[in-house]
Parts: C-alpha cells; structure tokens; sequence
C-alpha cells in the first residue's frame, strides 16, 4: 500500500498523519519532550525510536491477550501505521504505587504500595490543564457512554495486570501509567501509545526511576533510562 502522508495533527510527542486509507493514519514519533502542560520543553535523544518500538510491543502482546489496540504495524524506527481513531477525551490512569499527583493529593509518600490499584479519569483538555474528573462528569458531559466506560475499564484493569506481570519480569515495577482509547467504526480500542512518557517504571531491585520524571525532575541519564526500559523488554517480547 503506498502511504501518501496528509499531515492532520501534533501533539506534544507524535505527528498524526492521513494515508491514502482512510481507515488508517500514520502515527510518528517525536524526541521532543515537555512537562508540566508544556511550560517545560526538552529533547530525549532517540525518544521516538524508542517510544515507537516500545509501544509496538506492548500493543502487540496486549492484542495477543485479548485487548484490541490501534496499532497495526511499525513501518520504520519512528512511524507506526495505527487504525483511524477518534480518541474519547479521558485520560485513564491506573496507579499501583503512589507517586506524582497522587503523593500530593493524598499525601502519602512516594513509593507506599497501596492496597487495591486506583483507577482515575482525567479531562483531555491542555487548556484546562486535564482536571480529573469522575463517572457523573464522563456521563453528564457526554464522553463517553455508560457502554464504552464500562468496556474502558475493563480493559484498563487488564492491562494493568498483564503489564504489571511483564515488566516484573524484567525487574521493573509498574508504578502507574496513562491510558487512552478510542473509537473505531463505534467499538472502543486502545489508542495512543505506552513508553516511559506515559508510565513510571521503577527498578524493582535499586528503586531507580526509568521513565519521564528523570526529565520532569532533573535527574539525569534520561536516555539511558528509556533505553533501559526497552532493552529489557527486547528480551522477552519480539
Ligand atoms: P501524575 O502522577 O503526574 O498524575 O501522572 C500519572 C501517570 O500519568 C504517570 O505514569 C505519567 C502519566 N502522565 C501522562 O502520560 N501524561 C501527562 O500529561 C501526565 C501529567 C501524566
Ligand atoms: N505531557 C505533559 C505535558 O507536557 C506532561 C507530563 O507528561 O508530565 O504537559
């Protein structure tokens, strides 16, 4: 199939592009990197490859698990061919271990493992800085359906557990992560991409952080952490 590129998007990490199917988009990953709604700019050195590569793994081993996703193939280091969405305006989080937002809001510190994961919605909307939100916002403002949440959740707490289980087996813990689906042809699949933007990842041994906060805090060795995270998981899922 030949992929005519109609540029339709940008967002803070990825470029969306039309192809010459209407049924599919090109989706390419960019190193630049931001934080803190954009206020904080940045570039991670081969972010993309990594991100994109990564992402195409998980997607395909969650689809082999039984989660439909939008990914269908990577067509080089930094592009992947995806099926058209119209993403649902929810982030999803699913938390394990409390850290970030979620330290401050509750003050608990960093690092305590809780009882049952949380699952959270947030409001996708840069202008209002992705509020969190609940069922009765989803509802009343139209979101999503009674339907769709449902099946978001579902889906959200399955990928927890078969991620969890994955990157324990590379020794890394899955702090938390977000989320996002969409609709295609009215059925919700998962969209977006998993990468250590969207997810914190923890060394399980050193307690070290390989994932978006060593950029978001200053940390150093930014690179090599989200080399790291894909090196590992290049050992058991190809
Ligand atoms: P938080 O603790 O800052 O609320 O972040 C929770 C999770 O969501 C964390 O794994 C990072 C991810 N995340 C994004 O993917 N995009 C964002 O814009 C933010 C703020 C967090
Ligand atoms: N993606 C977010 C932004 O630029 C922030 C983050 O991941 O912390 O604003």
């Amino acid at each position: 199939m030949e992929l005519k590129k109609e540029f339709l998007y940008e967002g803070k990490a990825k470029k969306i592009y039309r192809t010459s199917d209407p049924d599919q988009y090109l989706v390419e990953y960019k190193d630049d990197a931001t934080a803190f709604d954009g206020l904080k700019k940045g570039t991670i050195c081969r972010k993309g490859e990594i991100n994109n590569t990564l992402s195409a793994l998980l997607f395909k081993k969650l689809a082999s698990e039984g989660i439909p996703t939008h990914f269908i193939k990577q067509i080089s280091p930094r592009e992947m061919l995806v099926k058209a969405v119209k993403i649902i305006p929810i982030e999803v989080i699913a938390r394990n271990i409390v850290a970030g937002s979620l330290a401050d809001r509750v003050g608990l510190p960093e690092g305590t493992k809780l009882k049952k994961t949380i699952l959270e919605f947030c409001y996708k909307s840069d202008e209002l800085h992705d509020p969190m939100i609940n069922r009765y916002h989803i509802a009343a403002l139209e979101l999503a359906t009674e339907e769709q949440l449902k099946k978001i959740e579902d889906y959200a707490w399955k990928i927890n557990s078969i991620l969890t289980d994955l990157f324990k087996q590379v020794n890394i813990a899955l702090v938390d992560f977000k989320l996002e689906f969409g609709l295609h042809h009215g059925e919700v699949i998962l969209a977006d991409e998993i990468s250590p933007d969207t997810c914190r990842f923890w060394d399980i041994t050193s307690g070290e952080k390989l994932d978006k906060d060593r950029f978001r805090r200053d940390l150093g060795g930014v690179e090599d952490a989200y080399e790291e995270v894909l090196s590992r998981v290049q050992k058991i899922l190809k």
